[in-house]
């Protein structure tokens, strides 16, 4: 037996040669790849509208570089924003983008084929439902605005798989990723990806409290817990509970400024240290890891559980929320190819499985789990673990 990989990225032994899934799957392939056999599959009419969905799919994969592009546009030229407030005239447009009229007519052309916004027979132009969601969260924007970094790593994708391109803008902007020196993050660099990670916890932190219930818990520390959004969405959801967040230092310290300026019920208590190498606050019966193991190495990873586990008791809760790998759901599917790339360019982490963050944590000392899944895999898939 070998170690393998799945198609979602997880690794599983196999025998010596392919099973009868996978020998089935090469022989639909071959059929799939002659002409004359998709001629026949859009002509039966039992076959024809699954034959069209794979057509557009496939032509959305090819072409989808173009689309996050109208997208990115869209929202740094100021374009959503000028039609938040309703519909508005391709001169008001040019005023409100510095573009000229041109330039907006062929935005506003590309931006409605992709269905941000709808330009009606009035010349009136207003946001479609993506442009109004996209415009509405400003983590999604904050998302779509940093993946310019991404696309310069992107920009050759071959050098970053066969690894002659390690110097990557994510390798710099997440400075403890894959360092070994996180305790020597500055503030600086802490600040980049902290406000990052707060605004994109608007996309999340709801996915989270819907998936696990936390009002059943009565004190809560949160591991890795940046700047303290996650924090922040628990208190408001469940005031009762007693809060506390660990981070490295000048993470903890961007908390403890965010935490006095909220209107809190009570001011979370901050930490400040190294998750791998200090000791962690105990008597918390429920411990949050969000977002925090997918950017590590397994070895780190299984120092971290450890860690965790010397902190806790039996009866208490450790709750792993993170986008996690799968072949199932679009919206796994979509997590495993751009997290897994996503972290392949910061150069630290991987995509992982349900199955694989528990047999980290069950090699940790954890000995119960159960996977609870968020509305958007696409988001998160929650691990809670007991030891
Ligand atoms: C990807 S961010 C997630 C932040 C937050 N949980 C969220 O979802 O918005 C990972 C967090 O882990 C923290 N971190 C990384 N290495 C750490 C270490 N050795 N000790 C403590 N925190 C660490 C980072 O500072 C960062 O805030």
């Amino acid at each position: 037996m070998v170690a393998e990989m799945t198609a979602s990225g997880s690794r599983m032994p196999v025998r010596q040669g392919p099973n009868w899934r996978t020998r089935l799957q090469a022989w639909r392939a071959r059929q799939v790849a002659r002409p004359g056999f998709r001629k026949f599959v859009q002509w039966l009419p039992l076959s024809r509208s699954y034959s069209r969905a794979q057509e557009a799919d496939l032509f959305s994969l090819v072409t989808g570089f173009v689309q996050s592009q109208i997208l990115f546009t869209t929202v740094e030229t100021g374009l959503l924003k000028a039609l938040e407030a309703g519909p508005v005239t391709v001169s008001d447009l040019v005023r409100a983008t510095g573009l000229t009229e041109d330039r907006v007519r062929r935005l506003l052309q590309a931006a409605q084929a992709v269905r941000l916004v709808s330009v009606g027979d009035d010349g009136f132009a207003t946001l479609a439902d993506q442009g109004a969601v996209v415009q509405s969260d400003r983590g999604i924007r904050a998302m779509i605005r940093h993946h310019a970094l991404l696309y310069r790593d992107l920009s050759d994708p071959v050098a970053l798989f066969n690894g002659s391109h390690t110097d990557t803008e994510l390798k710099r902007l997440w400075s403890y990723a894959g360092s070994g020196r996180e305790s020597s993050v500055r503030p600086g660099d802490a600040a980049a990806y902290s406000a990052l990670m707060a605004a994109s916890q608007s996309m999340l932190a709801d996915e989270i409290l819907d998936a696990y219930d936390f009002g059943r818990h009565t004190r809560l520390l949160d591991v890795g817990g940046g700047e303290g959004a996650f924090i922040t969405a628990v208190s408001a959801r469940h005031p009762a509970l007693t809060l506390s967040l660990f981070d490295l230092p000048p993470v903890a310290e961007r908390a403890r400024q965010r935490f006095a300026g909220e209107p809190l019920t009570q001011c979370p208590h901050c930490h400040g240290g190294s998750f791998l190498d200090d000791s962690l606050p105990r008597g918390h019966d429920c411990v949050t890891l969000v977002r925090v193991l997918f950017d590590h190495e397994d070895a780190v990873v299984l120092r971290l559980l450890r860690n965790v586990r010397a902190a806790m008791e039996p009866g208490q809760t450790l709750v792993i929320a993170e986008p996690m790998a799968g072949d199932g759901s679009r919206g796994q599917r979509l997590s495993t190819a751009y997290f897994g790339i996503y972290v392949l360019a910061m150069g630290s982490g991987r995509c992982r499985s349900p199955a694989e963050i528990i047999a980290l944590a069950q090699a940790a000392g954890f000995s119960s789990f159960d996977i609870r899944p968020c509305r958007s895999a696409l988001m998160a898939t929650l691990v809670v673990a007991r030891p």
